[in-house]
């Protein structure tokens, strides 16, 4: 029998609604299998912000470090909310997380499931991952402001790209391409950008090479976009820094059926730290409290936790469990545990 130490953030607003539900099918799919999860569980976010005023402090982040894998809801409170004005929970939890576990590969896969009702009047075969950079890019936080709040401020944000970080990262795409349908696309903003596009491009010119099977091309940020909406199915991987990724991510969401169906997965590929699973959405403050959020981006990201640790079986499981529940939604509406319950019902079945 196989026991996993399991990391539990469910966050704020729809995070523990989502997380219960994630956490039912993860439990329906192991029940009888001799894997069990032991679970910790830790409060972190905004709510625990303004109750303590810590948002990760360096024992929480050696404790979470001590897991196997860890599974988030999201984290933040309702923008513009002037008690967590100096809290900025995003990047002291959320980009810590992700920094201090090197999660540099930010997996998310987009696929429009069978009956999905998305946006799109003739969307075809949508079926593609995109490898979002996650440790560098403008993320870093190597910025700052003078004369802050005048006429002459100066603000900046600089996008940090190493070598290191861009080739392992473009070589995790090759890989992924090489396992799919061998097709790669570079996104970025190479005719403005010229450093950090020039960077991304000869990277992945130089690792091309050694994937003859794998057919590159490259789409300035701003087209990709178009290509997302008029013609998604010519994506297989695409691989692209971390703003650009996490923008085209919320798009490539809504055309595949709604961002409350995306599941992501910060992997550190080297296993040398825990990877984090999460939905591509956030706290939705708008409906949360209310069993109104779509736990499936929640539940699929349960998908991908076990697919990363070796549970495939279990992975796929789930997936089809997902799967069989939207094939058959038919648009009456089902409240957050309803329809965690129904996805864990087809596990026990
Ligand atoms: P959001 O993703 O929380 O919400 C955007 C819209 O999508 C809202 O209308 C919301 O109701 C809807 N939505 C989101 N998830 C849904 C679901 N599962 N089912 C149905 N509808 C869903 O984005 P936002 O409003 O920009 O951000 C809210 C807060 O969440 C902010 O504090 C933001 O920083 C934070 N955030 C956190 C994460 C994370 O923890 N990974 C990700 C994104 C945003
Ligand atoms: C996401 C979120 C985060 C990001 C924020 C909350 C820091 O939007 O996971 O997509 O930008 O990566
Ligand atoms: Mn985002």
């Amino acid at each position: 029998s196989t026991v996993a130490k399991l990391a539990v953030i469910p966050g704020d607003g729809i995070g523990p609604e989502v997380v219960a539900e994630a956490e039912k099918v993860l439990d329906a799919a192991t029940a009888g299998t001799g894997i069990r999860f032991d679970k910790t569980r830790f409060s972190l976010g905004a709510a625990r912000y303004l109750e303590t005023g810590d948002t990760l402090t360096d024992d929480d982040l050696a404790a979470i470090a001590a897991h196997d894998a860890i599974l988030l809801g999201a984290v933040g409170g309702v923008p513009g909310d002037p008690r967590l004005k100096n809290a900025n929970i995003e990047r002291g939890l959320l980009l810590r997380l992700r920094f201090a576990l090197d999660h540099y590969v930010n997996l998310r896969p987009s696929k429009l499931y069978p009956g999905v009702p998305g946006p799109l009047a003739a969307p075809g075969d949508i079926d593609f991952v995109v490898v979002r950079e996650g440790t560098e890019g403008p993320y870093v936080g190597n910025g700052g402001s003078i004369r802050t709040g005048t006429p002459q401020e100066v603000a900046n944000e600089t996008s940090v790209n190493t070598a290191f970080g861009v080739e392992r990262v473009v070589r995790y795409a090759f890989d992924l391409a090489e396992r799919r349908s061998k097709k790669l696309t570079l996104v970025h903003k190479t005719n403005v950008l010229v450093h950090a596009g020039g960077i991304y491009q000869r990277v992945v010119d130089a690792v091309a090479q050694e994937h003859p099977e794998v057919a590159v091309d490259y789409l300035h940020v701003d087209a990709a976009t178009i290509f997302l909406v008029t013609n998604p199915g010519r994506f297989d991987v695409i691989v692209t820094d971390n703003l650009f990724g996490d923008i085209l991510t919320d798009l490539a969401g809504a055309v595949t059926g709604g961002i409350g169906l995306a599941a992501s997965g910060n992997i550190n590929p080297d296993g040398a730290f825990p990877s984090m699973f999460e939905p591509v959405h956030g706290s939705a403050p708008d409906i949360a409290g209310q069993q109104k959020a779509d736990p499936t981006a929640a539940i699929l990201s349960v998908a991908l936790l076990l697919d990363h640790l070796g549970l495939q079986d279990q992975a796929q499981r789930v997936t089809r469990a997902v799967e069989d529940d939207i094939a058959e939604r038919d648009g009456a509406s089902r409240t957050t545990a309803q329809i965690g319950d129904a996805i864990a019902g087809r596990l026990q079945a």
